[in-house]
């Protein structure tokens, strides 16, 4: 019993919920592979987009294993059980690995993992390498190591002067920004809280910064969470003028008519952000109680008004 409540509870602090191999694949059909690409999958579990990746990269490279995981496949996982388990289904499925490879056993947010991979447009030193792709699933409500947390802060904890929340999935956005080339793509499965919740305000301002993102629901995910998720692909770039919602255009004006930059908002409903706040008004509270119901609810008239 003890043994399945620890469990319960590391996977939910390393924020596990595996994505369906089907959900996996329809996401990477859409892409056409090249020979020459970088592709990471941060976080890769049981590699539900690695291995697929490994497959389209041995057609690719006559397959050839020690190049695809040099040259084209990189990815980084911090649970020992899962990282091992999926480097023997490697081994299982495409033979011996190569004695040095790009699967990494680590913390993704650990400055020092891939280190000089960042894009650093006008570095002349050519240190700034940067993917082609990153694709996966982040970590969801994991924990964020302790030790990380104040070189976390410092790195990630401000984007275009709007606050990054220190959360597992925020992070591991911000950071695979930082990773991809000029006109690459990020795309991840996340929880749909990320379109409207508050404390994700900065991670939405700095998608709409720095690139062009669209976000389509996920009719369904996985028996492992009831939460509802989308996709979100984001395209490393010039500023948006638009974010796309499900189809829906939703113009970043818009967006930015709502205080916590809501990318659920329509422009007709986005007029209603504009001008003054009730705020200036009246002082409003809410709360809930319980017994004596009519001190606090009011019948109302036949015109459908209540006197108060
Ligand atoms: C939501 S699961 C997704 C796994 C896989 N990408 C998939 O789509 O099935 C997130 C994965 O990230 C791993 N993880 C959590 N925190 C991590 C970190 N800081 N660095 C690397 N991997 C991490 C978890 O162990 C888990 O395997």
């Amino acid at each position: 019993m003890a043994k399945i409540k620890h469990n319960r509870d590391a996977k939910r602090q390393l924020g596990q919920f595996f994505t369906p191999p089907l959900i996996a694949k329809n996401l990477l059909d859409a892409w056409v592979l090249r020979a020459d690409m970088r592709v990471l999958e941060p976080g890769f579990g049981k590699g539900a987009f690695l291995l697929p990746l490994v497959e389209a990269f041995m057609r690719l490279r006559n397959a050839d294993l020690a190049k695809v995981l040099n040259e084209n496949i990189w990815g980084v996982e911090l649970d020992k059980d899962v990282y091992t388990w999926t480097l023997a289904e490697i081994e299982r499925r495409w033979g011996k690995l190569p004695d040095r490879h790009n699967l990494i056993l680590g913390d993704f947010l650990d400055p020092a993992v891939l280190a000089g991979y960042e894009n650093r447009p006008g570095d002349l030193l050519g240190s700034g390498m940067g993917f082609d792709l990153i694709i996966g699933n982040p970590p969801f409500g994991g924990t964020v190591a302790l030790a990380l947390q104040d070189e976390l802060e410092r790195r990630y904890g401000r984007r275009h002067g709007c606050k990054i929340k220190r959360e597992s999935y925020s992070l591991f956005i911000v950071k695979s920004l930082e990773l991809l080339k000029d006109g690459a793509t990020l795309e991840f499965i996340c929880s749909d809280t990320f379109l409207t919740i508050p404390t994700m305000r900065g991670l939405r301002n700095a998608l709409m910064e720095e690139g062009a993102t669209t976000v389509r629901r996920l009719p369904e995910f996985s028996e492992e969470t009831k939460y509802p998720m989308v996709t979100m692909r984001h395209v490393r770039g010039k500023k948006a003028d638009e974010i796309v919602v499900d189809g829906a255009r939703l113009k970043v004006s818009s967006i930015r008519c709502t205080g916590n930059l809501s990318w659920q908002v329509s422009d007709d409903h986005s007029v209603l952000f504009s001008g003054g706040v009730l705020a200036e008004y009246i002082v409003a509270s809410s709360g809930m109680t319980t017994g004596k119901n009519e001190y606090f609810v009011r019948e109302l008239d036949d015109d459908g008004y209540f006197d108060e």
